[in-house]
């Protein structure tokens, strides 16, 4: 399974309090699996280390230029160089088990109005959207392809029970949960839930799956 993550990234910082943070800290302590942010900067060109420039033709924003990205990947190869784009294949289930026959990725995160073509043509083995709007940046989308992947890693969820019922698993969504108080605002938590009764218990939860 997947267990060695690179994210080249400009702003390897704003993942330092998330991988500090829940099943991420707790699977990196255990030495489940390895995460480098790797700091784009580091491989810009010149005295400035330039990292983008304007689009060729015109237009507005900065592109992301070919070569650092190209040296960054080059430096640290991986078994499948995943780009995130809102243009790419829409990030689903199949897509997370698909990932998951590869050891190591890097996951490269753009800024601006995108990549230069030509490294999405050069490296790409997948683009990959984590859906249909956009965000200023592939940190975000970084972190949530990540926790998805690494969510499925075993030992990770403290309690593996978790995936079994977890929502579009098997093509439906997770049922409602409930915890205290019995009674808020008049409203009650389903009886059964109550009842101590075990097999009524998963009837009740198998019958209140939703579907996708
Ligand atoms: C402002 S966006 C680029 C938008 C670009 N002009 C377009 O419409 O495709 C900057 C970067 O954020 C990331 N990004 C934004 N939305 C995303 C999404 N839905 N899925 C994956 N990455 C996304 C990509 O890495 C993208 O290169």
């Amino acid at each position: 399974m997947l267990s060695k993550y690179n994210v080249i990234t400009l702003f390897p910082k704003l993942f330092e309090e998330w991988k500090n943070t829940g099943v991420i800290s707790n699977g990196l302590n255990d030495k489940i699996f390895t995460l480098n942010t790797i700091n784009l900067r580091e491989y810009g060109i010149g005295n400035y280390k330039q990292t983008d420039d304007a689009p060729y033709g015109g237009g507005p924003g900065m592109v992301m230029m070919v070569e650092p990205i190209d040296k960054a990947i080059e430096k640290n190869k991986a078994e499948a160089n995943i780009f995130l784009t809102p243009s790419g294949a829409k990030l689903n289930e199949t897509m997370i088990n698909k990932l998951h026959t590869y050891k190591s990725i890097n996951i490269i995160c753009g800024r601006y109005e995108g990549f230069d073509q030509r490294i999405i043509d050069i490296h790409s083995d997948y683009e990959i959207s984590i859906g249909e709007a956009v965000v200023s940046g592939g940190e975000v989308p970084a972190m949530f392809l990540m926790e998805a992947l690494i969510r499925r890693l075993p030992g990770v969820l403290g309690n593996s029970e978790s995936l079994i019922n977890e929502s579009f698993i098997d093509g439906k969504y997770d049922f409602p949960v409930y915890t205290r108080p019995e009674t808020y605002k008049n409203m009650h938590v389903p009886d059964v839930l109550l009842s101590g009764n075990h097999k009524e218990i998963e009837d009740w939860k198998k019958n209140n799956l939703k579907d996708i």
